[in-house]
C-alpha cells in the first residue's frame, strides 16, 4: 500500500543572526569582532581602517576611547550604540589584545 509521506522539507534554521559572544569571549574581543574587525580587520591589521596594531604607542587610552565614541571621517560614531564600558572594554581589547606590529617593527 502505497505510503503518503509528510514534508520532507528540512526543519526551519534554529540558528539566530543575533550575535553573541563566543564561551570564553571577553566583552571587548566581542565588541571588536562584531563592531571593528570589519573595517579595522580581525587581528587589527587594518582594512577600510588604519592598522590597530600597536594603537597603544601611537595615541592615548582617552584620545582613543574619544574617537571611538565620537567618530572621525569615515570612523562611525560608537555612543550611543555601545555603553562607556563597551567603549572602554573595546579600547583596551585592542590596546593589550590585539597581535603587536612584527617583532622587528618594536
Ligand atoms: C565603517 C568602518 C569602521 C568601523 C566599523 C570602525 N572603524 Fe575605526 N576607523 C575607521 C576609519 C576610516 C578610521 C580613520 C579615521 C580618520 O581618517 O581619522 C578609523 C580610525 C580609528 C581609530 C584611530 C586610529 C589612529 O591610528 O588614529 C581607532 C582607535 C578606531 N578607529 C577604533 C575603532 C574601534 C574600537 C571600532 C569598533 C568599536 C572601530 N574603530 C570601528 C573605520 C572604521
Amino acid at each position: 500500500m502505497p505510503t503518503v509521506s509528510g514534508s520532507t522539507a528540512a526543519p526551519a534554521p534554529t540558528t539566530t543572526t543575533t550575535a553573541v559572544p563566543r564561551p570564553g569571549e571577553s566583552t571587548g574581543a566581542f565588541v571588536y569582532r562584531t563592531q571593528c574587525a570589519g573595517c579595522h580587520g580581525p587581528t587589527g591589521e587594518g582594512n577600510l581602517g588604519p592598522e590597530l596594531r600597536g594603537i597603544a604607542s601611537r595615541l592615548g587610552v582617552e584620545a582613543q576611547v574619544m574617537v571611538v565614541r565620537t567618530g572621525n571621517l569615515r570612523m562611525p560614531a560608537f555612543s550611543p550604540a555601545l555603553s562607556e564600558a563597551e567603549i572602554r572594554a573595546v579600547v583596551a581589547y585592542t590596546r593589550s589584545e590585539l597581535p603587536g606590529p612584527p617583532a622587528s617593527a618594536r
